[in-house]
């Protein structure tokens, strides 16, 4: 018998149901004839490697080995410690390293949300469109879903689901910014579900049209008295306000929740980085987070209105989409129902620029009529090609489809 014929258990079975589709995108990101409008990726160019190098020296310097060993499972205990004080200040509420557990990203802590907190067929209630990320992190728990609706949640919906998910400031795949109202809403609803509220906020330094309000933790607060123990489970990272490269991200939440997910971590990989944690540590200590955030914005803000305006000259016929006052993305949505994006995705490839195509953020699958565009990570000029070669790939699709036919009317 050959090695090749040679016969082997099946990998589980949410494999597959699971897609290579965030794969594609990173290969897509390495081609130099391909522009990608696709990934979710900051700009390289931007990344402040001096920062970091000088960083890592003063690091080394200050802590020595400590700075090198396997380390706690909850993570680098002055990184707890300056996040807990972060977490103080910005919310008003009272916060200790009790509250903090660091992980490698904040993908890494919806992982461990899902492993502390799903069991098989649990409902969650998703905002929707969701980042393909967590559904992906969770798909091996076999959760069910339900759309979470800012204006109207069911309390009771709610009251069955282990807990819910939102990314309230510059939502990924959408760029929405929730309202203030909203985000208390939703809390009121919560307590009085006596659920869960995961509270993802990785794009809370990428504000580019100002600052985006309290975080929906910062209402909690204001409902509680003494050490945090409220509902809401909330992440952060450093991957857009420094790099992603370092992987340092956090989990702030009541302690009794810190404690499950330490338990989690342990098993998936004794510790995040203690290295990387002590040059995150070093840089934020010093603010530099902040500074950096606030001289790369407005190279952001150039880069959307790039593809805002660019979409409006080329796209606009087939195409809809609010600008987004923050994050990374333009949520473009298809004017007519018989354009299906998936359909448009392979012609986009074909000339050479990619998207990411709607039905990969819906928990259903059936959501084919969006797309969403990334602005970050190219020049205005790339951008701009990328659009002119998008524009090529709808009118090639749409005469290939009669149906759509004749264009509507602006
Ligand atoms: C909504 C959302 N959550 C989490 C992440 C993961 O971020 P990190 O790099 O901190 O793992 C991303 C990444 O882009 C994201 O968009």
């Amino acid at each position: 018998m050959t090695t090749s014929n040679r016969r082997r258990p099946e990998t589980a079975q949410w494999l597959k149901a699971s897609n290579s589709i965030t794969q594609q995108f990173l290969a897509f990101g390495g081609r130099a004839d391909v522009v990608s409008l696709a990934g979710g990726l900051p700009a390289a160019e931007l990344y402040p490697i001096e920062a970091i190098q000088e960083a890592t020296g003063r690091a080394l310097e200050t802590h020595g080995a400590a700075a090198l060993e396997y380390g706690a499972v909850e993570g680098f205990p002055p990184l707890r410690r300056l996040i807990a004080e972060r977490m103080a200040a910005e919310t008003g509420g009272s916060f200790t390293a009790a509250n903090v557990l660091l992980t490698s990203g904040s993908m890494q802590a919806l992982d461990l949300i899902g492993k502390v907190l799903i069991d098989p067929g649990d409902l969650i209630v998703a905002q929707a469109p969701t980042y393909l990320g967590a559904l992906d992190a969770w798909r091996p728990r076999r959760p069910a879903y339900l759309p979470l609706d800012w204006q109207a949640q069911d309390v009771e919906a709610l009251a069955r689901a282990k807990f819910a998910y939102a990314v309230p400031n510059y939502s990924n795949p959408t760029g929405v910014l929730v309202p203030q109202d909203r985000r208390a809403a939703l809390l009121d609803k919560v307590l009085a579900a006596g659920t869960w509220l995961v509270e993802d906020d990785p794009y809370l330094s990428m504000q580019l049209d100002g600052p985006p309000g309290r975080s929906i933790l910062a209402h909690a607060v204001a409902r509680t008295r003494g050490p945090y123990d409220g509902p809401v489970i909330y992440l952060g990272t450093v991957s857009k306000s420094l790099v992603p490269g370092l992987r340092v991200g956090w989990v702030v939440a009541a302690a009794e929740m810190i404690q499950s997910l330490a338990l989690a971590k342990q098993a998936t990989d004794l510790s995040s980085s203690m290295f990387t944690q002590a040059v995150a540590h070093d840089l934020l200590e010093r603010e530099f987070d902040r500074r950096h955030s606030e001289s790369i914005v407005p190279v952001y803000r150039e880069r959307r209105d790039a593809l805002c305006s660019g979409a409006a000259l080329r796209l606009s016929d087939w195409f809809e989409w609010e600008v987004p006052p923050g994050g990374m993305f333009v949520w473009m949505r298809s004017k007519n129902r018989a354009i299906d994006t998936d359909e448009l995705y392979k012609f986009a490839i074909e000339e050479k620029v990619a998207f990411v195509p709607s039905s990969v953020f819906d928990f259903t699958g059936e959501d084919r009529f969006a797309m969403r565009v990334n602005f970050t990570r190219s020049s205005p000029e790339v951008i701009r090609e990328g659009v002119r070669r998008l524009g090529r790939a709808i009118d090639t699709y749409v005469s290939s489809r009669p149906q759509l036919a004749p264009r509507p009317s602006r």
